[in-house]
């Protein structure tokens, strides 16, 4: 298993197909000039399909996670599902995806086993979607997103980064959409992983301003009874049910201690976690004839070097040196 000298064992695994994305949100990635990975470099499908059986029936991996970039724009993407759904112990399967495209790829990808989507959308507003994004793309969001629950996606979540001046008062707004059509809305904390390292701790939205503003028009209980365990999002009850509304603080109420997570890039490094700034290279060993086994134990080593802690709270942090779109979010 991925053990980590804190005690931590990883069972879950983020895998990136591709850094390119046909959005260019202005927390993420540069509107221009951001360097593509050469196609020699990414991962084959097959490679995919290897490390992904590796982790699954050698490292105790239970949930893949597919994301990017953007995972839609990954020409092989039901097949790799496919042959994931294959292995034995199945993993459970989720795409983290912008939603474009997901309205003719929907049943496919859950004809291939794929069992639920994460859609990114921050905002109900068609210019500041285009503001955001630097795309007018917001009737394609909603498409996919209606496409995803009639396909049995579910539960769809949505996931929304709020920024002041932007979508800052949007939060209640859509609440009240995702209740309406019903979708698990999680807001997450803007992190510093923005390919212009413009990031800034005060000018971010935190939870709490978050759930001062839903309280403003729904009556929110935490959820009792249950640990936060591995999972990011503190979640809350939305007018005593059933819906739920999640906050993931990254920043503000980090769950480093409690991380579940391994990550592999499109190009087939391993990271520890999004602010690590080393990588360990499972591509080479693939294309080196290494073992499954040889394999395995490069990710067992890299896992076990896992730091305690994101280290945003450091007054050294440095941000890594790869934006979101390159890391796989
Ligand atoms: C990097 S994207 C990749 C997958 C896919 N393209 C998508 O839009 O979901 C994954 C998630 O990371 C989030 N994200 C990107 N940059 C972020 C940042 N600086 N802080 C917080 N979340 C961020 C996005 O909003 C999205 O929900």
């Amino acid at each position: 298993m991925l053990i980590d000298t804190y005690g931590r064992v990883a069972t879950d695994l983020r895998v990136s197909l591709t850094d390119k994305c046909n959005l260019r949100c202005t927390y993420c990635m540069p509107e221009e000039g951001l360097q593509w990975l050469a196609k020699p470099d990414l991962l084959t499908d097959d490679e995919i399909v290897r490390l992904v059986r590796i982790a699954v029936t050698r490292l105790g991996v239970s949930d893949v996670r597919f994301t990017g970039g953007e995972p839609l724009l990954r020409p092989g993407l039901v097949g790799i599902v496919e042959r994931c759904a294959a292995l034995t112990p199945r993993p459970r399967m989720s795409l983290t995806t912008n939603g474009i495209g997901l309205k003719r790829t929907a049943a496919a990808l859950k004809a291939a086993g794929l069992d639920r989507v994460n859609v990114s959308l921050d905002t109900l507003r068609r210019d500041v979607f285009k503001t955001l994004t630097r795309r007018d793309r917001h009737q394609d969001v909603l498409d996919g997103l209606a496409a995803a629950h009639e396909a049995g996606l579910t539960p769809v979540k949505v996931n929304t980064v709020l920024m002041p001046g932007l979508n800052g008062d949007e939060a209640p707004a859509l609440l009240a959409w995702a209740v309406r059509h019903g979708y698990e809305l999680r807001f997450i904390e803007q992190m510093p992983l923005d390919a212009q390292h413009g990031w800034k701790r005060d000018g971010m939205i935190t939870a709490g301003d978050i759930l001062q503003s839903l309280s403003t028009r729904f009556t929110l209980t935490e959820e009792g009874g249950e640990e936060r365990g591995s999972a990011p999002a503190e979640r809350w009850i939305v007018d005593g049910g059933p819906h739920r509304v999640g906050v993931i603080a990254s920043v503000t109420r980090p769950f480093c201690s409690a991380c579940d997570r391994t990550r592999l890039t499109a190009d087939g490094q391993v990271r520890t976690c999004l602010f690590a700034r080393e990588e360990t290279d499972l591509r080479a060993a693939l294309r080196s004839d290494a073992t499954d086994e040889a394999v395995a134990t490069l990710w067992k080593l890299a896992m076990w070097g896992k730091k305690a802690g994101s280290g945003l709270d450091d007054p050294a942090f440095l941000q890594p040196d790869r934006p979101m779109s390159a890391i796989g979010g």
